[in-house]
């Protein structure tokens, strides 16, 4: 007799540069591995061929427009979840989870302040290849907060600046598209606390397993 084997669950975190998304990714791994589960941590872009050329665009090494940038992250996208080496689709089937850094709605955020969002929505949503994820945490973090962490780190500035004003309109525009999204599971973590408060607080979120 064959064992159903139970689907791994798909968590994406999103939030704003300097939002501590890292931090709970890892906590959140951690976490799940010592209950015997088998996690894989991944990120877009992703470090495949069009993760590249998106980097590429990022960095103002090559110019895009918004369109092109859309289309780019859907094609990511695709590639992330369809590769038969490690791609989401495979590794959920498998049984193991996958924690995902920034996922389609950071294409609705980020692309959809420069094109149109209903159409960066569709081709996202309505694409047979971009699996949904089981549950979003938006990790909540000020602006100002965030911009004060990122210059901290010092990394090399990308195409979309850094400023407070603009981290809060992505911030603003995360927002209206949660309040758009039909069908989602979108939690938005409040975070207040240490970074081992704001891990238990997403821990007791998760969604059960689903066979
Ligand atoms: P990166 O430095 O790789 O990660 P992070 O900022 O999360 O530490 O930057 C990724 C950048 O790409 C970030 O500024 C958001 C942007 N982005 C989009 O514009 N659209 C997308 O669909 C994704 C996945 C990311």
């Amino acid at each position: 007799m064959t064992r159903q084997i139970e689907k791994g669950r798909f968590i994406v975190f999103e939030g704003l540069d300097g939002s501590g998304k890292s931090t709970q990714i890892d906590l959140l791994c951690a976490r799940l591995k010592n209950e015997g589960r088998n996690v894989v941590k991944t990120a877009e872009p992703t470090e495949l061929t069009t993760g590249g050329i998106i980097r590429d665009a990022l960095a103002g090494n090559y110019q895009r427009t918004p369109e092109e940038l859309s289309a780019l992250f859907l094609a990511d996208r695709i590639a992330h979840n369809v590769n038969p080496k490690n791609g989401i689709i495979k590794l959920l089937s498998e049984g193991t989870d996958v924690i995902c850094d920034r996922y389609y709605y950071s294409s609705f955020a980020y692309q959809g302040m420069d094109c149109d969002l209903d159409w960066v929505i569709r081709m996202n949503k309505q694409c047979p290849s971009v699996t949904k994820p089981d549950i979003c945490f938006f990790i909540d973090v000020p602006a100002d907060i965030c911009k004060k962490r990122v210059d901290n780190r010092g990394t090399v500035r990308e195409i979309f600046e850094r400023d407070s004003q603009t981290l809060d309109r992505i911030r603003a525009k995360y927002t209206e598209v949660f309040n758009k999204l039909d069908g989602e599971n979108i939690v938005i973590v409040n975070s207040d606390g240490t970074p081992e408060e704001i891990a238990e607080r997403i821990f007791s979120l998760l969604p059960p397993f689903t066979p």
